[in-house]
């Protein structure tokens, strides 16, 4: 569950004022908890979206902070300093994962640190009481009975307090440029580690299989520290960035695979997000495009939709072929595309005005799922959503491509089915040579995956059964961009 918390959604909920209670706007404590329960019934988990980095600029402890005097204690639990020279410029050359400076003046001329949007200011995780009543919050959470916590932004909670200067522009977090080897003045500092054994500890205090999972834009080499503080799983964001080629898919899988096994954990893979541009458009466009600037500035008649959707569903094969965890988007299993073209009068995310309207946005993948042909909102709810959905939304719905035997529905349907026998055993994976443009390997189970991503046709190596395949080949070929489960 992405953040359901009390928030005035500046950043879509990642602006949490109160994270005891859930927004109104989607209900109550009492129906989450229902919703838990009810979960449980059907032998799902649930997941909460925790957000400790920050907090919404109208949770009490922010508003308590800006209504106390300079100096004030109730100050220390965000960062909240002087300026520089005079006082006039911020406190160093800090800039905001989503544009523009890290920093924002207060009336009475203090600054406060927000790496992300003004409205989320960024948490002391050197106070004491911060880390107490981040504690507690799990316990609440826990105790209603939540499964676990994915946590955001959870390479960025240590902060160097003497705030030097970067020299340099943050960047975006999502590009990959959070990933730091040597020293960084907010990201993936070892500082943070001792809060996440601290939350272990309170997991731990619980019966039943309760996990954390982080959020953190790191180096594969940095993963092993986090889990040996206590986190359950990373998430691996490589497939997320990765372009359609097969030597990059490779390197992926391979890595990823042998970096878990050295310490005894299990690999995590992630092909979409609420973060990124849908995979189906992301591999519809020339490789070299940039996609966050393709939505804002086209030409959008580069992009080729069949070749998208075809590629997106040959990935999901390969994906939920790995060993480990794979975290799927809502909306993946239709194969729905992002919608580049909205309006930007609709637009929600904080990125596109932060970013000097230089970047669209997040909105594009989080126009609400179709469950139903058509209807107000297609299913999703009983009013127009807060994005507007295109049109035809409708023949990517749930009821369009329930019973439809070559939907992208049913592909992922039967790949999860067939996942739980021939994809969960060992974890070990014979690679295969089969030419420079195809991935090929085989899991201990006997199955073998075979992916082919150049531009010819190739021929499927020798096997008793073909399990599932993501195009029509024809045969025994594995076509252009397709990926074939084989016995
Ligand atoms: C990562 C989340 O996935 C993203 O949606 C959010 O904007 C940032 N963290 C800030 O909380």
């Amino acid at each position: 569950m992405n953040p359901w918390y009390k928030s005035p959604l500046a950043d879509g909920g990642y602006d949490v004022a109160d994270y005891r209670s859930i927004e109104p706007s989607y209900g109550t404590i009492e129906e989450a908890s229902a919703f838990i329960t009810e979960a449980h019934k059907h032998g799902l988990k649930v997941i909460p979206d925790l957000v400790p980095n920050h907090t919404s600029e109208d949770h009490r402890w922010f508003r308590d902070a800006v209504a106390s005097p300079i100096g004030h204690p109730s100050r220390d639990r965000y960062h909240i300093v002087d300026g520089r020279d005079d006082g006039s410029k911020p406190p160093n050359d800090w800039t905001s994962v989503f544009g523009g400076p890290a920093w924002s003046q207060l009336p009475d001329g203090q600054w406060y640190l927000h790496l992300f949007a003004p409205e989320q200011p960024d948490l002391n995780w050197t106070h004491p009481e911060v880390r107490l009543e981040f504690k507690e919050i799990l316990r609440y959470w826990l105790r209603l009975g939540a499964d676990g916590f994915r946590i955001d932004v959870a390479h960025g909670l240590a902060k160097d307090m003497r705030y030097p200067s970067l020299g340099k522009d943050t960047g975006d977090l999502l590009d990959g440029s959070g990933e730091v080897e040597n020293y960084h003045p907010f990201w993936d500092r070892d500082e943070l580690l001792e809060i996440v054994t601290e939350w272990r500890a309170v997991l731990d205090e619980f019966d039943g299989d309760r996990m954390m999972i982080a959020e953190a834009w790191i180096p594969p080499t940095r993963v092993p520290k986090y889990l040996a503080a206590g986190y359950h799983q990373v998430f691996n964001f490589k497939l997320l960035k990765a372009p359609w080629r097969a030597s990059d898919y490779r390197d992926i899988v391979e890595q990823s695979v042998t970096a878990a096994a050295e310490v005894g954990a299990t690999p995590t893979w992630v092909l979409a997000n609420h973060d990124v541009v849908r995979e189906t458009t992301r591999f519809g466009l020339p490789p070299e495009t940039n996609s966050n600037a393709w939505l804002l500035d086209g030409p959008h008649s580069i992009l080729d939709k069949d070749a998208g959707l075809r590629r997106a569903r040959a990935a999901a094969l390969i994906m939920l072929s790995l060993p480990g965890g794979c975290y799927l988007y809502q909306g993946q299993e239709l194969g729905l595309p992002e919608v580049y073209d909205l309006p930007l009068d609709v637009l929600d995310d904080p990125v596109f005005e932060r970013s000097g309207r230089t970047r669209k946005g997040r909105d594009g993948c989080r126009v609400p799922m179709p469950w139903t042909k058509d209807g107000i909102a297609f299913g999703f709810g009983e009013s127009k959503p807060w994005l507007p959905q295109p049109v035809n939304w409708g023949e990517h719905s749930v009821e369009a491509q329930r019973d439809d035997k070559s939907s992208t529905l049913a592909l992922y349907e039967q790949a999860l089915k067939l996942r739980k026998d021939w994809c969960t055993g060992s974890p070990k994976l014979d690679v295969f040579d089969l030419g420079p443009d195809v991935v090929a390997y085989r899991r201990d189970s006997g199955l073998m995956v075979v992916a082919n991503m150049g531009k010819e046709p190739i021929e499927m190596p020798s096997h008793r059964d073909i399990l599932l395949r993501s195009g029509d080949g024809p045969g025994k070929v594995v076509a252009v961009d397709e990926t074939v489960w084989i016995a």
